[in-house]
């Protein structure tokens, strides 16, 4: 396993595997791993608000015996300006590992590359692996087998669009991104995810029409229009994603059976209707449980061989 998680791109199909089955024995067998980081520290960056990374992974680390530090964005020197790399080597002095949610990308691979402790991201503007660690589990508790399941990603070409193009293309399935024009995911991540997915027989494909995109499709994913930290670009957004709403209609396009998750916090009416998120075919109160247990099993990879 590499030292830290920044990124599914830096996981095998292999170690996403172990890492999956080690958080579904975790949820089936919490108990057995009640000490599994007895003692240990995770240090807790929050440079943005949240309610399913904060507490699932303060929650995990006590479920495993060790404890959590919350440290929020007025909490630590970071706006005051010590570097990055600074407060990487004084937390590894204390703690046994880091999670952080960030803006830049940059700033968890500066921690990850200045710390001696493992450091697991907790979101960036690039990705937010987690999440779709655990969004792998639930389809995989939904649907059965992943390889040759088609998931539908339908709106902003975002951190969660690119964690899903990673995710899905390691794991040999086929992903499709169906975005408004000018909110196509980020090039290069793309290319990436087209090489990981001919590896696995999986595939990619990028289009700007939403049926399309759903079309045939055992997963229907979609994810807030405007993302944290573009609060100010709301109403344009509003605007420019019109015809992307997950709805009833969208969802007719899907296989019969096929599933809708959303990573939540969701705006009904306009990234997905009520009646999708609230109806049968909604998943998502899965995938916010599963962060609990593939956080877990991350932790326990990562941190408790360290003891
Ligand atoms: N899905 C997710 O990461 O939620 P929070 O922003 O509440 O942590
Ligand atoms: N794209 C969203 C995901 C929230 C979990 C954001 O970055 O705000």
């Amino acid at each position: 396993m590499p030292k830290d998680f920044l990124s599914l791109a830096d996981y095998t199909p292999g170690q996403l595997r172990a890492l999956l089955d080690l958080a579904r024995q975790i949820k089936l067998y919490p108990r057995a791993f009640n000490d599994a980081c007895a003692g240990q520290t995770l240090a807790m960056i929050f440079q943005k608000p949240s309610l399913r990374t904060r507490v699932s992974f303060q929650t995990g680390i006590q479920q495993l015996g060790g404890q959590g530090i919350y440290l929020g964005p007025t909490d630590i020197q970071l706006h005051r300006g010590e570097t990055i790399s600074d407060t990487a080597q004084v937390l590894s002095r204390y703690v046994d590992g880091i999670m952080a949610r960030v803006f830049a990308h940059s700033d968890v691979v500066d921690l990850a590359a200045n710390g001696s402790v493992p450091v697991i991201n907790g979101l960036s503007d690039f990705n937010h692996p987690c999440q779709v660690l655990a969004d792998l589990q639930t389809v995989e508790e939904a649907l059965g087998d992943l390889q040759g399941r088609k998931l539908a990603y339908i709106g902003d070409g975002n951190n969660m669009a690119h964690s899903i193009l990673f995710g899905c293309a390691r794991m040999g399935m086929h992903v499709a991104v169906g975005h408004p024009r000018g909110f196509a995911p980020d090039q290069e991540t793309v290319r990436r995810a087209r090489e990981m997915a001919a590896d696995t027989g999986g595939s990619v494909l990028i289009t700007e029409d939403p049926h399309g995109a759903v079309d045939n499709a055992d997963v229907v994913y979609t994810d807030v229009w405007a993302s944290m930290g573009q609060e100010a670009e709301h109403a344009e957004r509003l605007k420019r994603f019109e015809g992307f709403e997950v709805n009833a209609e969208l969802m007719a396009s899907a296989r019969p059976g096929a599933i809708f998750m959303h990573c939540l916090p969701a705006h009904r009416g306009e990234e997905v209707s009520a009646e999708v998120i609230d109806g049968p075919q909604s998943v998502v109160f899965d995938q916010a449980e599963n962060r609990l247990h593939a956080q877990k099993a991350v932790m326990v990879k990562l941190m408790g061989r360290r003891r």
